[in-house]
């Protein structure tokens, strides 16, 4: 039986920090409402010479590296964003125009569930004997989307990207099991209205070039509390363990209060939670693996730990995986080597 390791990690955030106390500036909030309601403190935002694709660029050289792998090793390239910097070709191109080789080439649509989606895909690619090495990377800007005259949605989200590689093994890693659920009639909860083909009056209702996202943040908050508690402990469930077989939750990184709640579920104690929303905010696709990455760069997992990874966000889309940690039977070619995982593109 063929397993999908994970053997390389990195992320990329950019340069320039948005505290609450620059929030505050530009629309009526305060830092104590949204440290309370979010957990949130600063995030991330992209510079004019910044973007999704040298975000992810910058992640993935890292995960290659931290693997002993280059470019000419990945088999796949799967980029899981909602905000590609293109509409045609896919960022899968975009980035592999950055780093080179041949490797097949895709994008995967979930929005803040994309990364554990396209981990799926990759890792099946693995399992089924069709690639043997295979880069997923998650990645976006939203702060391109965002409206910052809207207090309800631009003290959430950051901009950012982590990577990981994926190589095969006969040992039980990578992910063990994976749930993926929507909910496409709550589409509306957390949209980009009129970015796409179809908008026949996109130039009536957004004059300006951009439209921005909209949300309803009580219903996604609902829905969030729900499927985050039910996809992780489905997942537990189908990788045939149980929740005291749990080492580290890695959840999406929307709102603590979310992540409190789906903890909760698992029984798992605020130390087995990676959060680092305080300092990234949302960053959708992006979220999970960099957390997976500033785990991991920590010292934080061990060689088989059981990691849950789980998401939800615009769909209303969800995803959850049970992830074995470690690289047991990979066969290397180079040894991995120690890379700095950190911040800056
Ligand atoms: O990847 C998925 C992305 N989306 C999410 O994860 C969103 C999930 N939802 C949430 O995280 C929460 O719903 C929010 C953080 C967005 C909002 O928190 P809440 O506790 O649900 O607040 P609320 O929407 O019920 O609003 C409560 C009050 C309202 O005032 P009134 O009507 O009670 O007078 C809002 O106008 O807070 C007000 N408010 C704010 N006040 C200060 C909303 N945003 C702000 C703000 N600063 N930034």
């Amino acid at each position: 039986m063929r397993y999908a390791a994970i053997t390389g990690w990195g992320m990329a955030v950019p340069e320039r920090v948005l505290t609450n106390a620059d929030l505050e500036r530009m629309v009526d909030t305060s830092d104590e409402w949204i440290v309370s309601r979010t957990g949130i403190r600063e995030r991330r935002v992209v510079g004019p010479n910044d973007s999704t694709t040298s975000l992810s660029a910058a992640a993935a050289r890292q995960a290659m590296a931290q693997a002993g792998l280059d470019i000419d090793d990945i088999d796949l390239i799967v980029v899981a964003t909602c905000t590609p910097d293109q509409f045609l070709v896919s960022e899968a191109c975009l980035v592999q125009a950055e780093l080179g080789g041949r490797a097949g080439a895709f994008d995967i649509g979930a929005a803040c569930a994309g990364f554990v989606s396209a981990l799926a895909v990759g890792s099946q690619f693995i399992q089924t004997g069709a690639h043997d090495r295979v880069l997923v990377i998650g990645a976006d800007t939203l702060s391109r989307f965002v409206d910052y005259t809207d207090r309800s949605t631009c003290i959430l989200f950051g901009d950012g990207a982590g990577a990981v590689v994926l190589e095969a093994t006969e040992q039980p890693r990578g992910l063990l099991s994976t749930v993926l659920g929507a909910d496409g009639a709550g589409y509306k909860h957390l949209y980009i209205p009129g970015w796409g083909a179809f908008v026949p009056e996109t130039a009536e209702l957004f004059p300006e070039y951009r439209p921005h996202l909209q949300m309803n943040g009580r219903e996604v908050f609902r829905f969030a509390v729900n499927v985050m508690g039910d996809s992780a402990a489905e997942a537990v469930a189908k990788a045939g363990l149980s929740f005291a077989d749990i080492d580290m939750l890695i959840p999406h990184q929307a709102n603590q209060r979310i992540i409190d709640a789906a903890a909760r579920r698992l029984g798992l104690p605020r130390e087995r939670v990676w959060v680092n929303l305080d300092r990234y905010g949302n960053t959708s696709a992006a979220s999970v693996p960099i957390a997976l990455a500033e785990a991991a760069a920590a010292g934080a997992l061990q060689e088989e730990d059981n990691l849950v990874l789980v998401a939800f966000g615009g769909g209303l889309a969800w995803a959850a995986g049970v992830v074995r940690w470690g690289v047991a039977g990979v066969a290397r070619r180079v040894p991995a080597v120690e890379v700095a995982v950190g911040a800056g593109v």
